[in-house]
């Protein structure tokens, strides 16, 4: 296993050779899964996830000077057609997993899109980590386009860490944005660290643990790690008195409010302790870092499908979270990524596919950040394992060593928009099916059939842009070119066969199959939606997920 600058991290040397007695196996893999945090950093467009990655990366002593990541991002699209489009987007759709070590732990920091339009794929990428860190920048607050993937976040409740970023410009009032976090996406803040002056006139924050407080330095856009200037308020000298009367002020009113850390109710998903910094000038990565080690969760016994804990210890297994194909043009090869969640992964281990029950050879395992791979020999739960063509796995699939085990399937989007999906070149059929299978499979879009005699596919989506990567990549990969037709349908449910005959002179309803042959109705507007219910009470109908 090596980092990103192609150096071997510690970590994943074979410190614990399977050699050993059962027991001090066992001790051995569930020392390394506490020593893991595994996390995401969502955040909308533009508030700094790339800058604080990077500068992650910088504090880790994994790149010598802030600068890397980005040019290596630029690197990479010259060799991608798709990644080509999230540059000229400024979006990333191909969720990439870094991983690090920090303070003698390893870190992985699964990377998620930031756009509301791939709110499917961040779900999916949250149903592999431990904790997540919400990323504001501090002139915007919660935005209306990232809503939805705090909400994912926090409907989840995974444990979230926020760290308002830009404080080193003008933006919101503090007060404020604490405030916006409770009320929008009903998770309670508690400030870690309190800034002094306002953002735009900057001082420092406060570390409400031991009340020190920590002056603002600003770093040249923070190519190299910021040293720390700390003293007790009192003795600050470069804050007026009533700068310092007013922080005072501030701080008895939290704690008034009981806006304490309280790592309970955080683990709950209840609160998210809250850190205010400026990412591109080093200012707070460091605090929010360490949260990460001392405050977020290492992995925990994950929960089977029967409600069972699989015990971290126990023999391998994890699942598949995220199928990409064709991510190098040069390789066209299929990608699996898998969060390890029990044992130890060995590469070449014969692992069991849940759902076929059929066994394979993990020959190729890899870490995989954009193109470039890296092998790994070993991991650990908490870690993600790119499995290099591994048959048929789809995604939420388990996967096993000995012991059997499933995990619970991860649930899908409810799609919001719907269109006819057509090949422009006839003589191409072949190409164009075997592309809408792939774009099914790695969930780029979901696939519903008519039920004409010659089934018309419609393909589905939360956002727009899912269906402009999917016309992106049918050109590139399949080389034909579609024509995509929106329909009047804006809901999904699912139903039985009894609503086939009554629903075919409904003209608010049409009546699909999914992919696995289940009966769907997709419906035109709520308006059509209690027609129906009412019309038709038999009908049954259910909503195909929690969104
Ligand atoms: P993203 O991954 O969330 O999309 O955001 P990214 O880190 O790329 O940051 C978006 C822009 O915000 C960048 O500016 C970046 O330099 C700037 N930025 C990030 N953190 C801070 C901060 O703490 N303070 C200030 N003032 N700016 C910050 P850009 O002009 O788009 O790119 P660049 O020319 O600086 O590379």
């Amino acid at each position: 296993m090596t980092n990103l600058s192609g150096e071997a991290v510690g970590s994943f040397s074979q410190e614990h050779p399977p050699t050993q007695s059962a027991e001090q196996d066992a001790n051995a893999i569930t020392s390394e899964a506490a020593r893991r945090r595994t996390f995401a950093i969502i955040s909308h467009p533009d508030a700094g996830k790339t800058t604080l990655t990077e500068k992650f990366l910088l504090y880790a002593g994994q790149i010598a000077e802030a600068g890397a990541v980005k040019a290596r991002a630029g690197r990479k699209s010259a060799t991608s057609d798709w990644m080509e489009m999230e540059q000229q987007r400024g979006i990333s759709i191909t969720s990439t997993v870094i991983q690090f070590t920090y303070r003698s732990h390893v870190i992985n920091l699964l990377d998620t899109p930031g756009h509301r339009d791939f709110s499917e794929d961040t779900y999916r990428v949250l149903a592999a980590v431990d904790s997540a860190i919400m990323v504001l920048d501090a002139a915007k607050g919660i935005e209306a386009q990232t809503l939805k993937l705090f909400e994912v976040c926090a409907g989840r409740q995974i444990p979230i860490l926020t760290f308002i970023n830009k404080y080193d410009r003008p933006g919101k009032e503090i007060l404020g944005l604490l405030d916006e976090i409770e009320t929008k996406i009903g998770v309670r803040p508690t400030p870690v660290t309190w800034p002094v002056g306002i953002s735009g006139d900057f001082k420092g924050v406060i570390d409400r643990r031991n009340n020190l407080y920590i002056k603002y330095q600003k770093m040249a856009r923070g190519s190299k790690e910021a040293g720390e200037e700390t003293c007790e308020l009192n003795r600050a000298t470069d804050l007026s008195p009533e700068m310092l009367e007013q922080t005072k002020e501030e701080l008895s009113l939290l704690e008034a409010v009981g806006s304490d850390l309280d790592i309970g109710s955080f683990l709950e998903g209840k609160t998210t302790p809250l850190f205010v910094g400026s990412a591109l000038t080093n200012f707070g990565v460091k605090h929010i870092l360490d949260a990460v080690v001392d405050m977020a969760p290492p992995p925990r016994a994950q929960t089977d499908v029967s409600g069972g804990k699989r015990d971290l210890s126990e023999p391998f297994s994890g699942f598949a979270f995220k199928i990409q194909a064709n991510m190098d043009p040069a390789h066209r090869d299929n990608v699996a990524f898998v969060r390890v969640c029990s044992g130890r992964f060995r590469r070449g281990m014969v692992i069991t596919h849940e759902k076929s029950k059929k066994s394979f050879a993990t020959k190729y395992a890899a870490s995989v950040f954009g193109n470039d791979r890296n092998t790994i020999d070993v991991a650990y739960p908490g870690d993600v394992v790119g499995l290099v063509n591994a048959g048929d796995l789809a995604i939420g699939d388990s996967l096993y060593e000995t012991l059997p085990v499933a995990y619970p399937p991860i649930p899908t989007f409810a799609p919001e928009l719907f269109s006819y999906v057509t090949s422009k070149d006839v003589s191409k059929y072949k190409q164009f099916k075997k592309g809408l299978e792939q774009m099914a499979k790695e969930g780029v879009i979901q696939l519903y059939n008519d039920l004409d005699p010659v089934p018309n596919p419609i393909i589905a989506a939360v956002g727009q842009m899912q269906f402009e990567v999917f016309s992106h990549r049918l050109i590139n990969e399949f080389k034909v070119p579609v024509e995509i037709r929106a329909t009047k349908y804006r809901l999904i449910r699912k139903s039985g066969p009894e609503c086939i005959k009554p629903l075919q002179n409904v003209s608010g309803a049409k009546v699909v199959k999914n992919q696995s042959g289940d009966i769907m109705v997709l419906i035109e507007s709520p308006y059509w939606l209690s027609y129906i219910q009412g019309e038709y009470p038999d009908i049954f109908l259910s909503q195909i997920s929690l969104h």
